[in-house]
């Protein structure tokens, strides 16, 4: 069975196919095209921008991971796109498009749930992964741990009430002068040094909320903290970048070794942007008491693959979307269930 994703929920278009066989899932081919340039101008993600390099993208990256993959459309047996979480516009373009490809080929349409693909990413190249497991989903617009009973049930163990850790990173990044998004090159810098001389509050720890992560007095602390240094912040920046990265990771780690307890379940994955980060995959890596699991790189960003997973999941329970069906902006995962 091939199935094609398509993921356009916020500033990349990425098409994949993946084949599923009785032994497991292949991927086929793979294309995305990344915004980041674009939008690094405006210091953000702009949606009306962001949309239409969707509607510019798909036609030819449909054509580029068709031709890789070696296959005609005719071959594809379920088309699965990203329904939501995102934002609209960005939606609406990749649901349009799946929408009419389904009309024109009468392929079946699969909705699916975007931060579903993440939590289920880690599977495309560790599917000996073990359920019940805990899912940390760290992105630019989500920070969310989740209880995975199995495919498709899943339930909210802790989330942001303000920033994600991706926007921490990045507004952090902001701060010490680097373009949007600058996590990973803030998350570089602070790998030359090995210990920093600053401090930050341990924003988790002093939480009372075990079901809430919150980064922004984390972020207000370090506003301040690189507000005090003016003048002398180049000759600091790589200490600052060293002592932020720490106190993020510090706060995601504490928070899921807190999970990891209350639930006893020793399966962790890593998802999303942030799963990335080495010092966070390195104290990880150190916990003797749980197994951690993270994609590739290439997998833990938004990636047309994991929505082909998610789909051809839903597709084998028969859950197919009627072409009247809406985009979702805001769809919890854990309604899933
Ligand atoms: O999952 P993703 O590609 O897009 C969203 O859905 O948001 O995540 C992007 C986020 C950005 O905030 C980016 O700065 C962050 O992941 N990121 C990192 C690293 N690589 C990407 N943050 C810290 N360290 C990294 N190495
Ligand atoms: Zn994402």
């Amino acid at each position: 069975m091939y199935i094609l994703g398509i993921e356009t929920s916020c500033d990349e278009s990425a098409l994949a196919v993946l084949k599923f066989t009785d032994s497991g899932t292949e991927i086929v081919s793979e294309q995305i095209a990344s915004q980041v340039k674009m939008h690094a101008d405006y210091g953000g993600v702009v949606p009306e921008l962001a949309s239409r390099e969707h509607l510019r993208s798909l036609p030819i990256l449909l054509e580029r991971v068709l031709a890789e993959a070696e296959i005609d459309l005719k071959e594809i047996d379920a088309i699965g796109v990203t329904r939501g979480p995102g934002l609209k516009g960005c939606l609406l373009m990749g649901l349009t498009f799946a929408k009419g490809l389904s009309l024109a080929t009468g392929i079946p349409l699969v909705g699916v749930n975007h931060i579903e693909g993440h939590i289920l990413s880690v599977l495309l190249e560790n599917p000996e992964v073990q359920f019940p497991y805990l899912g940390l989903v760290v992105s630019g617009g989500h920070t969310e741990i989740l209880l995975v009973h199995e495919v498709g049930k899943y339930e909210l163990i802790a989330r942001t009430i303000d920033d994600a850790a991706g926007e921490a990173f990045d507004k952090a990044a902001n701060l010490l002068g680097f373009d949007y998004p600058g996590g990973a090159a803030l998350a570089a810098l602070a790998d030359e040094c090995s210990s920093s001389k600053f401090e930050l509050p341990k924003v988790m720890r002093e939480s009372k909320h075990t079901g809430q992560f919150s980064f922004s007095g984390l972020k207000t602390a370090i506003s301040l903290l690189v507000r005090e240094q003016n003048g002398s912040l180049d000759a600091v920046r790589s200490e600052l970048a060293y002592t932020i990265q720490e106190s993020i990771v510090e706060a995601l780690v504490f928070k899921l070794k807190q999970a990891a307890n209350e639930h006893g379940v020793r399966n962790v994955a890593v998802v999303g942007g942030v799963a990335c980060n080495s010092s966070l995959r390195g104290v990880l890596d150190d916990l003797t008491d749980i197994s951690v699991y993270y994609p590739s790189p290439k997998y833990c960003t938004d990636n047309g693959a994991m929505i082909a997973l998610a789909a051809g999941y839903r597709f084998q329970a028969g859950e197919l979307l009627p072409v009247d069906s809406d985009v979702k902006p805001r769809w919890p995962v854990e309604s899933l269930s």
